[in-house]
């Protein structure tokens, strides 16, 4: 449970927890997020989701609301004052309140900050694991700029909801062009039929995931292939292996695509090698 939230300055009970009604984010989803794994205690690839949160913000123009080191203190005074060993920080920035009117409001307006810290159980987590999950495509009906991290989330919560009700925990969205872009909240992956690890290159159709990034130095740690390309439901249905990476997942495998059965069924061997060796490449502070 999470039970203090820092809201703009001010640690706060979490019922008492509140942003003005005339929030930008609230009103124009003029707002950008990060959702960093706390493990052990400790925050996993903050260094990387800070970059990012960086470049979403220049790229709105909103300027950053405290500085670097603050909010790195904020990130862990939301851990301790929660009693988080195992679960996520959630942090959101957006452009602050104002009366509603599209246009920017002044550049001093203050930004709205809120970071919030959350348990999640890592044997729930494991257990999905061992198992894996199933996906199912759905048109991507996304903005041509999901290479940043906005709380713009309507499509996604769609996408997810629609592949829920055919017994799916993820949507895979799929372009005009028929190919995969990600999940609705996760990087895409794939083990082509010759072996090699398969995902999407980073290009404004996908955000560039945190994980996607530590995956791929576990793979040149491991001394495996990988192709950054796009590929077509129809090339998942019939691949060796899937799986899924965004940060509180990590590296989840997929063993139903649209009802295919990927592989045997079970996590392949090498969604379960990265799997394992994700903490080991992943930094810890
Ligand atoms: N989602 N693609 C999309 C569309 C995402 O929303 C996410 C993360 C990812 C994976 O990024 P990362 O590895 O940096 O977590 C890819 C977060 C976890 C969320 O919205 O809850």
């Amino acid at each position: 449970m999470t039970r203090i939230v820092y809201v703009n300055g001010r640690y706060r009970p979490y019922a008492e927890a509140a942003v003005h009604v005339e929030d930008r984010g609230f009103q124009f989803a003029d707002a950008v997020y990060e959702v960093i794994e706390v493990a052990g205690g400790r925050l996993i690839d903050e260094a990387r989701h800070l970059a990012r949160l960086s470049r979403s913000l220049d790229a709105l123009d909103i300027q950053p609301p405290i500085a670097e080191t603050a909010l790195r203190h904020v990130l862990r005074q939301v851990v301790v004052r929660n009693r988080v060993r195992d679960g996520l920080v959630y942090l959101q920035v957006t452009r602050g309140a104002a009366p509603r009117d599209f246009p920017f409001p002044d550049r001093d307006t203050p930004r709205t900050l809120v970071c919030l810290a959350r348990p999640l159980s890592r044997a729930a987590r494991a257990a999905s694991a061992a198992k894996g999950i199933a996906v199912k495509t759905m048109p991507d009906l996304r903005w041509g700029r999901c290479d940043i991290k906005t709380v713009m989330l309507l499509p996604a919560v769609l996408a997810k909801a629609a592949a829920g009700r055919e017994g799916a925990k993820e949507a895979w969205l799929v372009d005009e062009q028929g190919f995969v872009t990600e999940g609705a909240a996760s990087n895409a992956w794939i083990v082509d039929t010759e072996g090699r690890l398969v995902t999407r290159r980073a290009d404004s159709a996908i955000l560039d995931g945190v994980t996607r990034n530590t995956v791929l130095d576990a793979i040149e740690i491991e001394g495996l292939e990988v192709v950054e390309r796009a590929f077509r439901p129809e090339e998942a249905h019939v691949a060796r292996e899937a799986f899924i990476t965004s940060a509180t997942n990590t590296v989840m495998p997929v063993v139903s695509i649209d009802g295919h059965t990927i592989g045997d069924g079970k996590p392949g061997p090498i969604t379960r090698r990265l799997r394992e060796i994700f903490p080991s490449v992943a930094k810890a502070s």
